[in-house]
């Protein structure tokens, strides 16, 4: 569905946030990037539909060229949603506007200007319908709860009708009751929907609780890549190497609290 090859990321001044990455995406899997703060996992995500462009390397999607061909990249991002930590809404619209937004890369210029059609009011409120908050469609944006607002986002993204939709920390901003509710959602409508779902999380039990395949990074570079079952207290310190925050603590002294929130968030 989506191949990299030797991707890297340097930024302007010199930072290396990714080295040098082979990678392939497969349809229909949920693949989680996971890693401390700084460890390149939205680097790598943006690279997957070149909101940050690679130094190094080449992307490509499916059946497109690759993706510095205008076109391809045009017609990968019309079919890639995108789904933001801090959700991106338009503060003063109503949620089914904000959600209408998906809808913009498949309008010509001109249409963009002109009031929405009928066919995708549908596919907005159906959008709408899928995360729950029908009932929502006429309000404010600014109005509705985080959670909500991230729903919002993620209808947003399901307008689009995409085949891929990269979540970058999608959850970062919730409480952990309301995180680990909005990843369930999410997953559940990409399954539904046959969504592939590459998103980026920091929290090892959303991680491990939602994803098929593990991509585990440190400083830049793919420390484990492999199916979420077999990570073992070795990867994830590899992972988390030199990290002393709080959140991954447990995860990493106690193999019991890996089972307890892969069954609870099933
Ligand atoms: N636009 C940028 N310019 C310069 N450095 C950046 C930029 N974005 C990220 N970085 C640096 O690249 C490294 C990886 O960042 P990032 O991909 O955001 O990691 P993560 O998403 O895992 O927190 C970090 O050292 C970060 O400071
Ligand atoms: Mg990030």
């Amino acid at each position: 569905m989506l191949e990299l090859s030797e991707v890297s990321k340097t930024y302007k001044g010199g930072v290396r946030a990714l080295e040098r990455t082979d990678l392939k995406i497969e349809p229909g899997q949920v693949t989680v990037l996971l890693g401390p703060s700084g460890a390149g996992k939205s680097t790598l995500l943006r690279c997957m539909n070149m909101l940050v462009t690679p130094s190094t390397g080449t992307v490509r999607a499916e059946d497109l060229p690759p993706l510095e061909s205008r076109r391809a990249l045009r017609d990968h991002r019309r079919r890639t949603g995108m789904v933001f930590q801090h959700h991106q809404l338009i503060p003063r619209y109503t949620a089914l506007r904000n959600v209408l937004l998906g809808r913009v890369g498949y309008q010509s210029l001109w249409r963009g200007l002109l009031p929405s059609t009928r066919e995708d009011e549908r596919i907005a409120l159906d959008a709408l319908d899928q995360v729950g908050l029908l009932d929502k469609a006429l309000e404010r944006a600014d109005s509705l709860s985080g959670g909500m607002q991230q729903r919002v986002g993620i209808a947003r993204a399901l307008a689009q009708r995409p085949r891929l939709i990269l979540a970058d920390e999608p959850v970062a901003s919730l409480d952990p009751a309301t995180s680990q509710r909005v990843m369930s959602l999410l997953h559940r409508v990409c399954e539904h929907n046959g969504i592939t779902l590459v998103a980026s999380l920091h929290q090892v039990d959303l991680a491990l609780g939602h994803a098929d395949r593990i991509i585990g990074l440190a400083h830049g570079e793919v420390v484990y890549d492999g199916p979420a079952d077999n990570v073992t207290d070795a990867d994830l310190q590899l992972i988390y190497e030199g990290v002393t925050d709080n959140a991954v603590e447990p995860a990493l002294t106690d193999p019991t609290v890996k089972q307890a929130a892969v069954a609870a968030a099933r």
